[in-house]
């Protein structure tokens, strides 16, 4: 077997991604606050022997939010059930779920994207948070009648980038109601270093620190720019990871010093050279550069917001002093 194959025999992509996942708080990086917060609401919950209150996990994609369910339901030795929000078509598929709820009680279910849960299922969830009871509409005609199940109690965990988008009923059935930050380059660092120890790679700490600089402040985004990096050192034959490997693989990904790719670009020239720095709204720069709403609005502008490349305005979007000097561009004096 060849020295390439032979670094990675022993696991799959997949087990690859499972084993990243921290399985309990301590190993969990980051998120201080929201980490203190729950380790006192589990630790009060496992004390009084209940379930843990429903709780709603949002932020921008890649934080943790996923994680942070699992280690929730691992730490409180509970059952977790995984639904994405838009698979639950109707209240039966929403049935299906609660009526494999464990007996005993306890258990977690997990909802993913809740906000895109539809109207009818979200209105069928209220009574099965807040009094444990489902309740189903059988008969839809003049015959119709309505069957309410007790139900075990559980823990309803919701995970959302737009926590805004949630009705308000649903989201006031939330007892715990966490925002999950963005990282920042020491914490990537951190995230950067156990990815290697858990793949059995050993990196430059320069290389590490270049990695964590690009993360976008976001672990997904850590570790899949550690993979590639890593491939190119695996593809040389090599276990370690130089810097040259990771400053070669990098540009190659056209990631550049704060992180930023193709996309980010092109969303910045479009405001600066297109609409002269802004006001821009969403729609018109969606499609000039091509790209969904959602996805602008949800993967791209969080972390340009953040870093202070981009202002939202009532107006529309403007491109920073700053935005210009990260791209090299003058600014043209505006006349009017
Ligand atoms: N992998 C992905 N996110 C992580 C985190 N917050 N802590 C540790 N490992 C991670």
């Amino acid at each position: 077997m060849s020295r390439l194959l032979d670094a990675n025999k022993d696991m799959s992509e997949a087990q690859e991604e499972l084993s990243l996942r921290p399985q309990t708080l301590d190993e969990y990086i980051g998120q201080k606050d929201l980490k203190r917060n729950l380790k006192v609401f589990i630790g009060a919950a496992l004390h009084r022997d209940e379930p843990l209150d429903h709780s709603l996990f949002y932020g921008p994609p890649g934080l943790g939010k996923t994680t942070l369910a699992y280690i929730v339901a691992n730490e409180m030795h509970a059952k977790i059930h995984y639904v994405s929000g838009p698979a639950l078509e109707k209240p039966g598929d929403l049935a299906a779920i609660l009526s494999n709820l464990d007996k005993n009680g306890g258990d977690v279910i997990f909802i993913d994207e809740i906000h895109r849960l539809p109207r009818i299922v979200e209105e069928t969830l209220y009574n099965a948070m807040e009094d444990f009871k489902f309740s189903v509409v059988i008969n839809r005609d003049t015959t119709a009648r309505t069957l309410t199940i007790d139900l075990p109690p559980f823990t309803l965990i919701g995970a959302t980038t737009r926590a805004g988008n949630l009705s308000s009923p649903l989201r006031s059935r939330f007892g715990i109601c966490e925002k999950l930050d963005f990282y920042d380059i020491d914490e990537c660092l951190q995230i950067v270093r156990r990815t290697a120890k858990v793949f059995n790679t050993t990196i430059d700490d320069e290389a590490a620190l270049e990695i964590a600089k690009r993360s976008r402040g976001t672990p997904r985004i850590a570790n899949r720019l550690f993979k590639r990096v890593r491939d190119f050192a695996n593809y040389e034959g090599q276990n370690h990871i130089t810097t040259k490997n990771a400053l070669t693989a990098l540009q190659a990904l056209k990631i550049d010093e704060l992180g930023l790719d193709d996309v980010d670009v092109c969303y910045l020239k479009t405001i600066i050279e297109r609409f002269k720095g802004g006001p821009v709204g969403l729609e018109t720069l969606a499609s000039a550069t091509g790209e969904e709403i959602d996805n602008l609005e949800d993967v791209y502008e969080p972390y340009l917001l953040q870093i202070g490349l981009i202002n939202r305005t009532p107006r529309g979007r403007i491109a920073t002093d700053k935005a210009y000097q990260h791209l090299k561009i003058k600014h043209q004096t505006k006349l009017f």
